[in-house]
C-alpha cells in the first residue's frame, strides 16, 4: 500500500470513529436529560430537586428517602442494574415492613407500555449515575 492511501485511510477510519463518538455521546446525554426530567416530575417530591432526600413530601414519609446522590459506593462503579430494579420496584422485597416509594415498574407499564417503561426507568438510572456525588480520594 503506498503512503497516500494509507494516509487517506487513516482519515477516513479517525473521521468515522469521531462520527460515531459523536453519536453515542449525543445518545448519552438525550438519556441523562430525560431521565432528569422525568426525575422532576416523579421523584422530586420525596427525593428533592438535589436528589439529597429533603423534597416537601418527605415530612409525611415513615421512612426517609434516601439520599440518591451516595448511591455509588467508594472506589465501585455505579450499580446501575440495581437501582433500576429498586426503581422498578416490582421483584424487590422490602427489608423493613412495606415500601413507601411507588412500584415505579407498575406506573410507567400502565402509562406508557412494556418497552418505554425500561427506557424510562434506564434513564431515571443514568440520571442518578449522572448525579453522583463525586468523592476526594
Ligand atoms: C412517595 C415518596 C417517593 C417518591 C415519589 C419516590 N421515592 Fe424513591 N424512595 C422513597 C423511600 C421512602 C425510599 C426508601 C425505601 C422505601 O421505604 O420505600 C426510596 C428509595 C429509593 C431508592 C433506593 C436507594 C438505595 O439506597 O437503595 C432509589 C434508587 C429511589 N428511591 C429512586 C427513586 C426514583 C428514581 C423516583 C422517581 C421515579 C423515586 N424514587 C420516587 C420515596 C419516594
Amino acid at each position: 500500500m503506498n503512503r497516500r492511501r494509507t494516509a487517506i485511510l487513516i482519515m477516513m477510519s479517525t473521521l468515522g470513529l469521531g462520527l460515531v463518538t459523536a453519536l453515542a455521546l449525543s445518545q448519552e446525554g438525550g438519556f441523562i436529560e430525560k431521565g432528569r426530567r422525568l426525575y422532576v416530575r416523579h421523584c422530586a417530591a420525596c427525593h428533592g430537586v438535589d436528589g439529597k432526600g429533603n423534597g416537601p413530601a418527605a415530612v409525611s414519609l415513615k421512612t426517609p428517602p434516601p439520599d440518591l446522590t451516595r448511591l455509588q459506593p467508594e472506589g465501585e462503579t455505579f450499580p446501575i442494574y440495581r437501582v433500576m430494579n429498586v426503581i422498578e420496584g416490582e421483584k424487590v422485597v422490602p427489608a423493613h415492613g412495606s415500601r413507601e416509594m411507588p412500584i415505579w415498574g407498575t406506573i410507567f407499564r400502565r402509562a406508557r407500555g412494556e418497552a418505554l417503561m425500561r427506557s424510562d426507568i434506564y434513564a431515571l438510572a443514568r440520571y442518578l449515575e449522572a448525579i453522583q456525588a463525586k468523592r476526594s480520594p
